[in-house]
């Protein structure tokens, strides 16, 4: 099979605990599960001419190393740290070290829950957020990297 041109790719990084969706805190994050999350994105990406490069991983470094691999392999990036948004300055770090765009993605409404989830440390660097629509928020994330 061809390999996707770096223009139309997209990654997709999910962090700590998202590999439990559908099972853990389903009134906060919803009853679809991580495979369920995977396939809808894809399908979404294609649907708009994108290959979705869907990752999740529990280890902040893995997710900085693919935070540096995306850098001139993809045209943008999808970034939910999970709770590593609000405590990772090196994930944060990794999105400054690199020109490809990221957007900052939650399934939940980050500000209107505990006050620490209000504290991003990636927002600032990524080029946007979109909170609080579930899985909805990463085909946002889609059309805007579409729109650029
Ligand atoms: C989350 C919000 C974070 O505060 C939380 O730690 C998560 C998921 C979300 O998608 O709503 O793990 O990033």
């Amino acid at each position: 099979m061809a390999e996707t041109s770096s223009n139309r790719r997209i990654v997709v990084l999910n962090g700590p605990n998202l590999n439990l969706l559908g099972q853990r805190e389903p009134d906060v994050y919803g009853e679809a599960s991580y495979a369920d999350l995977e396939k809808a994105v894809a399908e979404y990406a294609a649907a708009k001419g994108f290959a979705a490069d869907v990752r999740q991983s529990n280890h902040e470094g893995e997710l900085v190393d693919w935070l540096h691999e995306a850098e001139g392999a993809a045209v943008g990036v999808i970034l939910n740290a999970g709770a590593l948004t609000h405590t990772s300055i090196a994930l944060a770090d990794a999105v400054r070290a690199v020109s490809v765009p990221v957007i900052e993605v939650h399934l939940s409404n980050i500000f209107a829950r505990e006050e620490f989830r209000r504290r991003s440390y990636l927002s600032e660097v990524a080029k946007g957020v979109i909170s609080g629509f579930g899985i909805q928020g990463y085909k946002m994330a889609i059309d805007a990297i579409a729109l650029e």
